[in-house]
């Protein structure tokens, strides 16, 4: 009998034996040109099926291990148990596929139907965690040493979901059946030929409808593009259109807030100005907004989980009140879609003047390839920084101390 049937068979034997036999495998990325392959005319549904049932077990046991890594006492959050829960439930489900016959066209709707169902059980992954987190640093402060334990945790955390979620999409888009009949050329969620500025301008005008609903006014947009091809060509790159849409609109509402509110009393407000430029290795999108900026002390806690004001369950309900910023997971979720596909996306701000954000994605779909954190050593070490010294050192806050020798306060 092999183990998985044994597992399966026993189950007194604890989810925990899966988790760890499945974390021993590294997640296998795949790039652009293998998702399109996937969904083009020879697709086949089997081969994606018998790829799928092994893979995604071994992407959502891989963070499992992670999540062990965590503080105990967010662990013990309501919170995080309902959401270790449902990764339990739904590793459970998908690992019952691995003996199943990949020839049985009954066998393949069922996996479907399990896909859809676990992705609609992990919809509301990301406020749960939030809502634990906050919980947790309500109750028990929060230190550097935890602050950056957890901010590596769920950046890799929310990476994960983003590739489960797309292998989940992918795999039910394209084998339900029916086409697409608002984009029959999309590959699933995948544009072979996608138009960038289309996608900016709608992300734009769905930002400045809330805007206006919110402020009663709303910032304009100028928008430059430049191809090397060409100064009227489209630029177009093979992406996901929604994960596009939603960095940009997320950029957006920052950048329209911002500019509204320190320009209360103007008459005429600056408008957004953005650049699309399509180069041999980047394709590079720059927001830039006349908002005031921000100090650059701030910007990387503008990214950080723990320093965001995440929503009480009333709040999460009520969203559509606060429909210009969220809790504060705007930039570090965007950035993650801009990494996910080997892209990176940053700001620069001028305290006193504005902000430019920029995002960065691959021009070539070759070297779009997914990047998925791995469970191992080196993982496991960053987990373990215990609280030691800094290499740097801290200027005195005691001015009476100034110019005479100070005692170490920590032995080297
Ligand atoms: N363009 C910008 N200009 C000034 N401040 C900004 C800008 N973008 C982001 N910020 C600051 O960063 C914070 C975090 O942004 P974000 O992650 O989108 O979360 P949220 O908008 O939900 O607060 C914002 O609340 C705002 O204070
Ligand atoms: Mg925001």
């Amino acid at each position: 009998m092999k183990l998985t049937q044994f597992l399966l068979k026993n189950s007194s034997i604890p989810k925990q034996a899966l988790v760890d036999r499945f974390s021993k495998f590294s997640p296998s990325p795949l790039s652009m040109k293998q998702f399109i392959d996937f969904g083009s005319a020879n697709a086949c549904e089997k081969t994606s099926f018998v790829f799928l049932r092994q893979e995604l077990p071994v992407r959502l046991a891989n963070i499992m291990k992670e999540i062990d890594f965590l503080p105990d006492k967010l662990l013990g959050t309501p919170s995080l148990q309902l959401l270790q829960s449902w990764y339990a439930t739904s590793l459970m489900e998908l690992v019952g596929f691995l003996e199943k016959d990949a020839d049985d066209k009954t066998i393949l709707k069922k996996f479907t139907e399990t896909l859809v169902n676990v992705r609609n059980r992990h919809n509301n992954v990301v406020p749960t965690m939030a809502q634990g987190v906050v919980e947790y640093k309500e109750a028990f402060g929060s230190d550097p040493v935890t602050n950056q334990n957890v901010q590596y945790f769920l950046d890799r955390f929310y990476m994960s979901r983003i590739s489960t979620r797309m292998l989940m999409n992918q795999h039910s888009l394209i084998f339900d059946g029916s086409a697409n009949p608002a984009h029959p050329k999309h590959i699933g969620t995948i544009d072979p030929d996608c138009d960038v500025t289309e996608v900016v301008k709608d992300a734009f005008d769905s930002s400045k409808m809330l805007c206006e609903q919110y402020y009663l006014t709303s910032p304009e947009i100028d928008i430059t593009q430049v191809n090397a091809k060409g100064p009227d060509q489209p630029l177009r790159i093979v992406y996901v259109p929604s994960h596009l849409y939603h960095m940009l609109f997320e950029l957006f509402k920052n950048a329209m807030r911002a500019t509204v509110e320190t320009h209360e009393m103007a008459l005429h407000l600056p408008p957004v100005k953005v650049r699309v430029s399509l180069g041999s290795e980047d394709l590079t999108i720059k927001i830039s907004d006349r908002g005031g900026g921000v100090p650059l002390r701030k910007i990387e806690r503008l990214f950080s989980y723990m320093y965001s004001t995440a929503p009480s369950p009333v709040d999460i309900d009520n969203s559509r009140n606060a429909p210009l910023a969220g809790f504060g997971y705007g930039l570090p979720i965007s950035r993650l879609y801009a990494k996910y596909f080997q892209g990176d996306l940053q700001l620069y701000s001028m305290e006193g003047y504005g902000t430019s954000a920029v995002i960065y994605l691959k021009a070539l779909s070759s070297d779009s390839v997914e990047r998925l954190p791995v469970y191992n050593q080196s993982a496991i070490r960053h987990y373990q920084t215990s609280n030691e010294a800094d290499d740097w050192c801290m200027p005195s806050k005691d001015p009476k101390k100034l110019g005479k020798y100070e005692r170490r306060s920590q032995e080297v």
